[in-house]
This record gives structure tokens, C-alpha cells and sequence, in this order.
């Protein structure tokens, strides 16, 4: 387990730009010339519901930090289950963690699931560098695209394994952007792809949240049999309203989240 949360999310945020060249460009931007600072509003995390790595799994490395469980969501289309994780201090980003419902696809995949996570040292799921560590397995390009047959998280978790699946800029924080809008369209003129999945600005000020993101970046993965260039990390941004008691909304909003998953979706 990590000792302190800065050492954590630099780790986890060098292992993500080294996939994700495009965050490192569009951090700077965002920065503009004065290279202010970019504060992160959260990342995400992936996995498998199976007992030695599930969701509960990853998050035991942030509630050793102090973190705390926020609200939980449900996706049932595309069959995951989700929690999000706050620290009491508001500087520390906030963290959304996922698990793919294993039982509920096919056999096939099932299966194929069940050999990853069985190549995986139950050791290095308490390690340090967990939450950054990759594959812990080898899986061929042919069961990459069976697995993107039947589902897209499936395929992904297969190929990058365990590491920061997106980071996301605070727009509230942003000295030369105030809304979502603002980001998309310079993200635009810059020549980057917005997700327009459910429109390029998903939630409203209603929900307390909007968000938006870049699609995934390719780079290449190291398949058993071959490298090959697939959708790695996105980039994603979010503004929070106040709620009733006028303090920021720190929770997420399962429609937005649903379509936000979809930035790693090539078939999109
Ligand atoms: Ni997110």
C-alpha cells in the first residue's frame, strides 16, 4: 500500500500519459502559456468482479489513505457495477472504481475471464504498484477481438490491465476555461475527438455535474502472439454545482458515467 496519496496518483498519472499521449498535450492548453495549475477532479479504475481482484480489492489501497466510500451505480446494459470514494481532504482527487458482472456474459467469456484472473499472484494485488501494474497476463489478439464481441470493458481490462483508465481536469478550477463548452471546443480547433456519445456535454447543471471527454488514444498493446495499435486512456472534464447546502456535489451521475465508458469504444 502506498504511504501518501501525492506518491500514488504522480505513479498512476506517469503509467496513464505513457498510453495517453494526448492528456499531456491537452494539460498543457489548458495550462495556457502561464502554466497554471491543472488540479484533478478524479480517475477511474477497471476490473473484474471475481473475488481476488474485485472492486473492493482496488479500493483497499485508498481506504488505507483515508479515503471513504461515496455512492454506488449500476449499469445494467453494460452489466457493471460501480462505487466512488472521497477523501475528507477536498484536494485529494476523488476516485471511481468499476467491476465488470463476470456471471452474467457468456460462458465463453466466463472462461476466458477466469484464466486472466487466475494468472494473477494474489501478492501483487497488495503491493504498492497495483493500481498501476498492467497485465498479469497473456491473452492473444484473437481473444482480444472475441472478448470486444461481447463486451468492450471485457476487452479493454484485458488488454491494459489495472491502471488509470482516465484522469479528469477540474474545470471549477481552471483559470481560463468556466464551463465544459469551453474545453470541447478548443479540444476541437486543437484537432482532438470529442465523445459525443449522449452529446458532447453529458449532465446539466440539474444533476450537479457535466462532464465531457476526449475518445481513448491508441497505443500499442502487447498481445501473446502480437503488438497491435488499440484504444488505450481518455482525457476527461468536469464541472461541479453546489448542492442545497452550498458546498460542491461530490458524487456521479450514472447516465453521464454510462456514456463516458464508451470513450474507449473503437466500434463507436
Ligand atoms: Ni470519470
Amino acid at each position: 500500500m502506498h504511504s501518501d496519496i501525492q506518491s500514488l496518483f504522480s505513479n498512476l498519472w506517469d503509467n496513464y500519459k505513457a498510453v495517453t499521449p494526448s492528456a499531456q498535450e491537452i494539460h498543457c492548453i489548458l495550462g495556457g502559456t502561464q502554466g497554471h495549475k491543472i488540479i484533478n477532479d478524479h480517475i477511474a479504475l477497471r476490473t473484474f468482479n471475481l473475488e481476488k481482484v474485485n472492486l473492493d480489492k482496488l479500493a483497499a489501497h485508498f481506504l488505507a489513505l483515508g479515503y471513504t466510500e461515496g455512492g454506488d451505480y449500476n449499469f445494467e446494459a453494460k452489466k457493471l457495477y460501480a462505487k466512488h470514494y472521497e477523501h475528507p481532504d477536498p484536494a485529494a482527487p476523488k476516485v471511481f472504481i468499476s467491476e465488470l458482472l463476470v456471471e452474467k456474459f457468456s460462458p465463453e467469456l466466463q472462461a476466458v475471464v477466469r484464466d486472466i484472473v487466475d494468472q494473477v499472484d494474489p501478492d501483487a494485488v497488495t503491493a504498492d504498484n497495483f493500481l498501476y501494474s498492467g497485465t498479469h497476463w497473456k491473452v492473444d489478439y484473437a481473444t482480444y477481438k472475441a472478448l470486444l464481441a461481447e463486451s468492450e470493458y471485457a476487452a479493454w481490462v484485458a488488454a491494459w490491465g489495472y491502471r488509470a483508465n482516465h484522469f479528469t481536469v477540474n474545470v471549477n478550477q481552471l483559470e481560463q476555461f468556466d464551463s465544459v463548452e469551453a474545453i470541447n471546443e478548443v479540444l476541437k480547433e486543437n484537432g482532438y475527438n470529442v465523445n459525443t456519445s449522449g452529446g458532447e456535454v453529458k449532465g446539466s447543471p440539474a444533476d450537479m455535474l457535466e462532464q465531457s471527454s476526449t475518445m481513448a488514444d491508441r497505443a500499442d498493446a502487447r498481445f501473446a502472439d502480437q503488438t497491435v495499435s488499440i484504444p488505450s486512456c481518455f482525457y476527461e472534464f468536469a464541472k461541479r454545482y453546489p448542492t442545497a447546502d452550498g458546498s460542491l456535489y461530490t458524487g456521479f451521475v450514472a447516465a453521464s458515467a454510462d456514456k463516458i465508458f464508451e470513450s474507449t469504444d473503437a466500434r463507436m
